[in-house]
This record gives structure tokens, sequence and C-alpha cells, in this order.
């Protein structure tokens, strides 16, 4: 797994030239890809009919009809692994659908990475046809192209990613961002009770709609880097890679860093840096630019991580606020809230001026809250 990046990424420019839609994967490699699935006919109709050849987009699927079923409209997003395709579902009212297909780098990298990528997608298809928490996309479909890239037909999210609404609007209202957090703690509580971990919560992976009722409805995709919580550090099934981890280097837990072991609170860390930047416009882990590279650094090493306090950037927060973000960014999962619903919780309380109770004066809502009962 690609590191994804922290910066906006432009899509996947390989410097390869582009490939034909319709071919096969390159033989250069020297891995046929029979091996991975049956062998389509490169050219069957039936699974991709060009309706208007002259529109060829990103990766000419636009203007085709994959399966007999989608129709590519436009691109919607790129990820670090995926392109992401507005479509209509022909045999269902011509309904939009958001069609997640492997990036095409993939055909020009080793079949190993071809390989993992391609399960990963498989596997987060199927990940989602478990869950049912409002904040997770329906999946409808599973596929393959001709070229045997796998792809997934999602609902469609008509809402704004999250990352760019930091990016208009820097300081989110309490309220709003409690409402989103929690949409959001929902839905990674039901993934982390059936025993697997996001490892990927990021601004880029979520948007914000709006509903015909004047709410607010957080979506989440991407489960590309989820993996399974084992209680023991797996770095081979995690694909961990010193250089290049899987998940996004400014909001990953230290333990994901350095590949250890990983579960519900490394989602937590992820959470709390989010409302960190919600809370300030500015991202919680920054080292030399933010690079990649510079807060790995900081996060495999002992020394603290560099997070400037919040209630420097934010004098007129509650201080029982400041310390709830900081605690759920502690270096140490154990410092940190048990889940990330507590997380919330104990954020929401803070900023409605309350104390949750507090069982144990000494433990982690005792020191945020005074002990008070
Ligand atoms: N269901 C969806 N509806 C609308 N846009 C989507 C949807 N899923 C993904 N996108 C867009 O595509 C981009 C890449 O998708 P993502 O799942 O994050 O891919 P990757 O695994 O490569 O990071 C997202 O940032 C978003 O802009
Ligand atoms: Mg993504």
């Amino acid at each position: 797994m690609a590191i994804k990046p922290i910066e906006p990424e432009i899509p996947h420019a390989s410097p390869q030239a582009p490939r034909g839609l319709l071919q096969t994967r390159p033989s250069q490699n020297n891995h046929p890809v029979a091996s991975l699935q049956p062998q389509s006919p490169p050219s069957s109709p039936q699974l991709l009919t060009p309706r208007t050849p002259s529109r060829a987009g990103l990766d000419g699927l636009i203007g085709q009809v994959l399966d007999g079923e989608f129709e590519v409209i436009r691109v919607l997003g790129t990820g670090s692994h995926a392109d992401v395709y507005l479509a209509r579902q022909i045999s269902l009212g011509n309904r939009e659908v958001a069609l997640k297909v492997l990036s095409r780098l993939y055909l020009t990298l080793p079949e190993m990475d071809f390989r993992r990528a391609s399960e990963a997608l498989q596997r987060e298809g199927q990940l989602l046809g478990e869950l049912h928490a409002a904040c997770f996309v329906d999946v409808y479909r599973a596929g393959a192209l001709p070229d045997q890239r796998p792809y997934i037909a999602l609902e469609h999210v008509e809402g704004k990613m999250l990352a760019d609404l930091i990016d208009k609007a820097p300081r989110m209202q309490p309220e709003v961002m409690l409402d989103l957090l929690q949409q959001w703690a929902d839905g990674l509580a039901e993934l982390h009770g059936r025993g697997w971990v996001h490892r990927d919560v990021t601004p880029r992976n979520a948007m914000v709609e709006s509903t015909n009722f004047g709410t607010r409805r957080l979506m989440t995709y991407d489960f590309g880097t989820a993996t399974v919580i084992t209680g023991r550090a797996d770095r081979f099934r995690m694909g961990w890679d010193r250089e290049r981890p899987a998940g996004t280097a400014a909001y990953m837990s230290p333990e994901q860093a350095t590949g250890g072991i990983v579960d519900g609170r490394s989602d937590q860390f992820a959470l709390a840096a989010i409302a960190y930047e919600l809370l300030c416009g500015v991202r919680a882990v920054r080292a030399e630019g933010t690079s990649a590279a510079a807060v790995l650094h900081y996060l495999r090493g002992n020394e603290a991580l560099p997070v400037q306090p919040l209630q420097e950037l934010r004098p007129d927060l509650p201080p029982s606020v400041c310390r709830v973000v900081h605690a759920g960014l502690d270096r140490t999962p154990e410092r940190r809230f048990a889940d990330v619903e507590a997380f919330v919780r104990a954020l929401a309380s803070a900023f409605h001026g309350e104390s949750p109770s507090v069982t144990k004066p000494g433990g982690l809502l005792g020191r945020l809250f005074g002990g008070k009962k």
C-alpha cells in the first residue's frame, strides 16, 4: 500500500504512456492476469460498450458502459489507489452511482502490488456490504474491468469533502462539529465492534451532505487500508512498510506509524486530530511543512508530538475542550479514550460545561474534568 499523500494528490500521473482501456495487463510484468481471475475477452461487448468514444476521460472510461449496466459520466475524485467516477445504473432507472475503480497505475506495477491493491478494493466492497451505520456508503455491486482491475459500485454522495470545508471555513461551529464527529464515531464504533480498524480516518475520506430536513449527514468511505484488529503487531498482514506505512501521516497514530498493534484507539487518535483541525483550521501534527517523512519521524520517536497547544490557537475555547482534544492525541493508546464514542462524549461534555460522571478521580476523565463527581 502506498502512503496516502498529506497534500491533495493529483491523479496517478503514471510516467508510462496511458494504456487503452481495453488492453490487458502488460506482458513485461511477466505475470499473466489469468492467475488472478479468469480473463474476460478484452473487447467483450457486454462488458464494455463504447457509447460516445470521442469523450475519452482520465482513464478512457468516460462514455463507456461497464458490464452492460453502468454508463460512466465523469470523474468524481481520485485517491491514492483508485479513481471514482459518476455513473448511471441503466437497469435501475439510471440512478446515479459512484464507481470506484482501481487506479490504472497498478497496471504498471509488479503483480504482487496489483494483487494486493485489487484484494483491498474487493475487501472494501465486502466490508461495506456488512456495515449498516448511516455514515457508511451503500455498496451495490462488485466487478472487474476487462483489463482485470476491480471496481465497486457505491452510493453516490452528493456533498462537499470535509477537507474542502476546512479550507473554506477553518473554524467550524462547535455544534456542527460535534454532530459530524458523533455520526463518524457511530460508524467507527460499528466497524470496531466487528473487529476492524479503519486506519485512514481523514478529512479527505469524508463528505458532508445537506439533507432535505436541514440537517447534515457525514458520509465516509475508503476502507482500502482497513484491517482486522488482532491484538498483535502483524506487519505482513497489515502491508506495513517502514518507508510507506498504509494510511495518511498527518492523521496517523504513532502505533500505526511504527507497525505496532492497532485497534479502535488508532482511529480515535485520527478523530482527535480532525477535531483539532476543525476547531482551529490547522493540522494537529505538523512538522517541517507537514511533509510525510517529517511527521513520521516524530511519530516514531519518543519526543512529544509536534502539536501546538490548541489553547494558544483558540484562547476562547474552554480549557477542558482543549484538554480532551489533546488527550485524544496522546502518544500512548492507553492514555487516550477507550473508544471513539467516549472521545466524542467527553468533547461534547466539555463544550456544554458538564462534567461526565467520573468514577476514578485519577483516571482520564478525572484528569480532564478535575475529578468532579
Ligand atoms: N461514494 C462516493 N460518492 C462521491 N464521491 C466519492 C465517493 N467515494 C469516493 N469519492 C471521491 O473519490 C475520491 C477518492 O475516493 P477514495 O475512496 O478515497 O479512494 P482511495 O482509496 O484511492 O483514497 C474521494 O476523495 C472523493 O472525492
Ligand atoms: Mg481516500
